[in-house]
């Protein structure tokens, strides 16, 4: 039995040295173009993947699902994957406690305006800003799956005023909600902080966008933790440039690495990271994979599988 990694990363040996703790008689073979280390064809039951070679999970015959290496699953789209074979995200505490800290951080930065204090701090200047109340500051969280709830959990325990928006309803404690087209004008509305957390689908792509930021009340905010795609980059400069928003944060971009003219790495109000917001950590996440790998093998579905439908 053998698992086949086709990964953009470098952190194979790390992937196989923690899968080997967790199941010791699974073979791990690694992609290459002319198929040498893949072995026996036949032996590939599982694929391990982030933004794989397309077609590398092809004519496989025992294949009986493809693993994500992250929490989205945009990277194996049009990777031209043999149909009916499940598509596994990667639920990872690890993963989620990363997007946690990022969230949290980065909305306590701007509700507690510490970029103002360390100006301040730079000029010499001793100058108190008025106390803010987290009771008082609205936050809006798109996209209310795993990432996306736990982070609205985290914020609900400072006491923000949380909100979140969702393809369908979702119920959240202490959190108010909004879905679907018709809920996004109102979440919008009362988003003072908007963080993004959708998963990358033709629906959500271009969501942050000149129509939806002028939505946002004036001197609001964005987080990006999810994809590049879901931002119009000029529309986002645009309302940066005309004051309609104070700062953006972006950790994901159209192209990665961000190319070195693109007009984010000057920009004085964007903070940015390189997609670094919450790596996938091997030796936590293959307890995951692992996981499902036993399921599998007992003859129980993996989960979460992948809905062709909606895309995640
Ligand atoms: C990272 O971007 C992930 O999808 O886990």
């Amino acid at each position: 039995m053998a698992i086949l990694f086709s990964s953009k990363g470098d952190d194979a040996e790390r992937w196989r040295n923690a899968l080997a703790a967790e199941i010791p008689d699974l073979n791990f073979r690694i992609w290459t173009p002319d198929g040498a280390t893949i072995g026996d064809p036949a032996a590939i039951e599982f694929g391990l993947a982030w933004g794989p070679k397309k077609g590398a999970f092809k004519d496989l015959p025992n294949l009986k699902a493809i693993f994500s290496l992250g929490a989205g699953v945009d990277h194996l789209i049009d990777r031209d994957l043999p149909p009916g074979v499940p598509v596994v995200r990667l639920v990872d505490p690890g993963l989620t406690r990363g997007i946690r800290e990022y969230v949290l951080y980065w909305t306590i930065h701007y509700h507690r305006r510490f970029a103002e204090y360390a100006d301040s701090s730079a000029a010499g200047k001793w100058q108190q800003l008025p106390q803010a109340d987290t009771r008082r500051r609205r936050v809006g969280i798109m996209g209310l799956g795993i990432l996306g709830a736990d982070a609205a959990a985290h914020l609900r325990a400072l006491e923000f005023d949380v909100a979140g928006w969702s393809r369908s309803a979702k119920t959240l404690d202490g959190v108010e909600s909004f879905h679907g087209a018709d809920g996004l004008a109102a979440f919008l509305a009362r988003t003072e902080i908007l963080v993004c957390l959708l998963p990358l689908t033709p629906e959500t792509a271009g969501i942050i966008n000149a129509d939806t930021l002028s939505q946002l009340p004036k001197g609001a905010f964005v987080i990006n933790a999810a994809r590049g795609p879901h931002v119009v980059d000029t529309d986002l400069i645009q309302a940066l440039d005309s004051g309609h928003l104070k700062a953006a944060t972006l950790d994901v971009f159209h192209t990665e690495p961000l190319p070195a003219d693109h007009p984010f790495w000057p920009h004085p109000k964007i903070n940015m990271t390189p997609h670094a917001a919450s790596l996938t950590t091997p030796e936590t996440a293959a307890l995951a994979v692992a996981d499902n790998i036993r399921r599998i093998r007992a003859g129980d579905a993996p989960a979460p599988i992948v809905d062709p439908d909606t895309g995640y």
